[in-house]
Parts: C-alpha cells; sequence; structure tokens
C-alpha cells in the first residue's frame, strides 16, 4: 500500500491554500504567462516546488545559482527571492519570446536585478562555463529532458564541492513507473533515472514534489 498522498484537484487547492508560503509571486507570473503562451503555462514548476527549492536554498545557504530552462522567469525569480540580496542567479534559454515575459516579471522586484539571463543552447551555455572556469552552489535543471544525462555530466563540472543539482520531471507524471506508458521521451527520463543511480557519485534522492525532484548531492 503507497503511503504517498496523490495530488488531486482538492489537494492541490489545498496546498495552495495552507502549503505555501507565498503565491503572490506564482500568481503574477502565471498571469503573465497565460496571456502569452496560454495553457503553456503548466510549463512552470508549482509554488510548492518553488517552496521546495527555497528550502534547499536556505539550508543549505547557497549564494550561486545556475538554472537552464528559465521559461517565462518564475523558478528563477523564486530562487533570487529565496536567497536574498547577496545571491545570484545565471539562468540559461533559447527562447526569446518566452525570456522577455520573464524579464518584464523580474522588472517588478528589485531582487530582479540580481538575475543575469543568457539566450543560449544550454549545452553551448555549458562548455562556456567550463571553459571559463565557473563554479556554482546549487544547480537547477529544468530543460529539455532528452539531454539530461548530458546535463548532468557537464553540471557536475561546474558544481561547488558541498553543491546540489536539482533535476524537474523526474518523475513525469508517474510515467516512468509504468513500462507500458514509457514512450520515447518518457524512456529517456527514465534511462537518466538510471543512468543517475548507477553512476554513484552523488547522493541522490527523489521526491515526489510537482513532476518529481531529483537532488543530487555532492559526496
Ligand atoms: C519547463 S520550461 C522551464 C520552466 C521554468 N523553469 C519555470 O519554472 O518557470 C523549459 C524551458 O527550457 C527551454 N529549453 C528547452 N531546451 C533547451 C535548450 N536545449 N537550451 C536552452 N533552453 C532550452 C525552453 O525554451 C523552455 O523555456
Amino acid at each position: 500500500m503507497t503511503k504517498t498522498v496523490s495530488v488531486n484537484d482538492e489537494v492541490a487547492s489545498y496546498l495552495e491554500e495552507f502549503g505555501v508560503t507565498d503565491l503572490s509571486v506564482y500568481e503574477r507570473s502565471r498571469k503573465a504567462t497565460i496571456e502569452e503562451f496560454r495553457e503553456a503555462s503548466v510549463l512552470q514548476i508549482t509554488p510548492e516546488q518553488a517552496d521546495f527549492l527555497k528550502l534547499l536554498i536556505n539550508i543549505g545557504g547557497y549564494r550561486n545559482i545556475l538554472e537552464l530552462g528559465t521559461f517565462t522567469g518564475y523558478s528563477a525569480l523564486s530562487m533570487a527571492l529565496a536567497m536574498g540580496k547577496g545571491g545570484r542567479v545565471f539562468t540559461v534559454d533559447k527562447c526569446l519570446r518566452a525570456t522577455s515575459v520573464a524579464r518584464k516579471l523580474w522588472g517588478h522586484y528589485p531582487i530582479g536585478a540580481n538575475i543575469e539571463l543568457m539566450i543560449s543552447d544550454a549545452m553551448d551555455a555549458l562548455e562556456g562555463l567550463i571553459s571559463k572556469k565557473k563554479e556554482f552552489d546549487f544547480i537547477f535543471i529544468d530543460a529539455d529532458k532528452i539531454n539530461y544525462i548530458n546535463y548532468y555530466q557537464l553540471c557536475s563540472k561546474l558544481l561547488s564541492k558541498k553543491g546540489v543539482m536539482v533535476f524537474d520531471n523526474v518523475l513525469w507524471r508517474g510515467d516512468v513507473a509504468d513500462s507500458s506508458k514509457r514512450k520515447k521521451y518518457v524512456q529517456q527520463i527514465h534511462s537518466f533515472n538510471q543512468f543517475v543511480k548507477q553512476d554513484g557519485r552523488f547522493t541522490t534522492s527523489i521526491f515526489s514534489v510537482g513532476d518529481g525532484m531529483m537532488v543530487c548531492q555532492s559526496a
């Protein structure tokens, strides 16, 4: 028997009412995203996931964050707000249309000045950061899932000693656990989960927050 609560619509609204610290940023961001993309607002992390990232950032005292997959800026802003004045977020996305919504959102918050956006393919950006010997203590990966193994390999070169990498969507609506539902895309995520497990370089856990978040911590 499972002990995990399945999040139906009622539980989701209960969580929004009692489980999330601040919905105002999400609401503003969601509205702007829907205006530009309609249903594509499902690409954003949930407020519950934003709180989970905030918790990890606060516990670890992280101040230098890399994000792959900016979209319309909600996750980057949530992480910048979690760190406060002394923190920086460097975020990468190849989509000009989505990131112009992000820039407008960040403009509403003084902390938005602590977010640096790079419009680029994520792999190119990572190669560049590695060649410049950059280091980050928290890396959030939420770009194309097909490249998750590549992102894992490259981001591990950019991670500081006690740093953490977090990957979103690793449960893909639960489909990863059912081999009959593993279409190509889901199979790629499953292969990534298998790869990380056998790699063993990090202490790794998967949390069923949102669409499933994997946390990899340097040993
Ligand atoms: C799921 S959305 C990110 C959502 C965002 N983290 C949030 O919570 O608001 C994925 C984003 O990754 C970007 N993306 C996908 N493949 C990419 C690539 N190869 N390089 C850079 N960005 C990529 C897409 O343009 C999209 O904006």
